[in-house]
């Protein structure tokens, strides 16, 4: 039988295993955080959607919790958060679950659906051929890891510690042509073409287009988190741009 508790004590088990004299890298503690605010995200828009079917609230807690879990190994392993610079963290813990998680009773579907949405949850896109579970909870995860960033950077844009989570971005200002000109044809922006904070900012708006649930794009709003974004980027002269980012992202909900 599965249970929160079983995943809750799994995790805490994996997770120790990076400790050295009981601490761990303070870069991974974020993350140890970070796994544990997305469950609750996951958790909470499940809930709010009326996901109550059988298994549904252990599938939100365990695919929020076990969404990082590459993180953990590629930290200890490459001293970066970089999947281009290392691995790709989402395929290198989907590979760590398969393996190590516990499916002692767990139906297939279910562990199908959690591997894939961890597998997925940083990829660009969603594969097309997905089942429709898979597809689903590699939806939640995304906008719950998209949201306790969002929430996370305008916490330390407020108590000015930004610069600690982005330590690069503090070389450049202003926003960079190439990346505008990206996002103008394609929707998306790369980090390769992200110098500065303001860049960086243009990119996490840009996201907001690919959220997948409109209580996640409503829980945004309501905290203020987009028009922030729009704000900060105002000054750029990219007005259209923003105005038509945010119409799409307001457009879901
Ligand atoms: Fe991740």
């Amino acid at each position: 039988m599965f249970s929160a508790d079983s995943t809750k004590e799994w995790f805490k088990s994996f997770t120790d295993g990076y400790r050295v004299e009981g601490a761990l890298h303070p870069m991974l503690e974020l993350k140890l955080r970070h796994s544990r605010r997305v469950s609750a995200i996951c958790s909470a828009i499940a809930d709010s959607m009326g996901w109550n079917e059988y298994g549904d609230s252990w599938l939100a807690l365990t695919a929020g919790l076990l969404h990082d879990v590459g993180r953990f190994p590629q930290y200890s392993m490459c001293g970066t958060f970089f999947d281009s610079a290392s691995v790709d963290h989402g395929c290198l813990g989907a590979e760590i679950i398969t393996e190590k998680f516990d499916w002692e009773g767990i139906p297939e579907n279910f562990k199908d659906n959690i591997i894939s949405a961890v597998r997925f949850h940083n990829k660009k896109t969603l594969p097309s051929d997905l089942k429709l579970g898979e597809y689903k909870w590699s939806c939640l995860v995304r906008d719950a890891d998209k949201i306790d960033i969002y929430r996370m950077v305008q916490e330390r844009l407020d108590n000015g510690t930004i610069y600690e989570m982005l330590p690069r971005h503090r070389m450049s200002e202003g926003l960079s042509p190439e990346l505008v000109e990206e996002i103008r044809k394609t929707g998306t922006g790369s980090y390769s073409n992200a110098r500065s904070l303001l860049d960086y900012r243009l990119i996490q708006l840009t996201w907001g287009c690919d959220l997948n649930f409109p209580v996640s794009v409503v829980t945004l709003r309501e905290e203020g988190i987009i028009e922030r974004m729009c704000g900060d980027l105002r000054p750029c002269g990219i007005d259209d741009l923003i105005d038509s980012l945010v119409s799409r992202i307001y457009s879901m909900a």
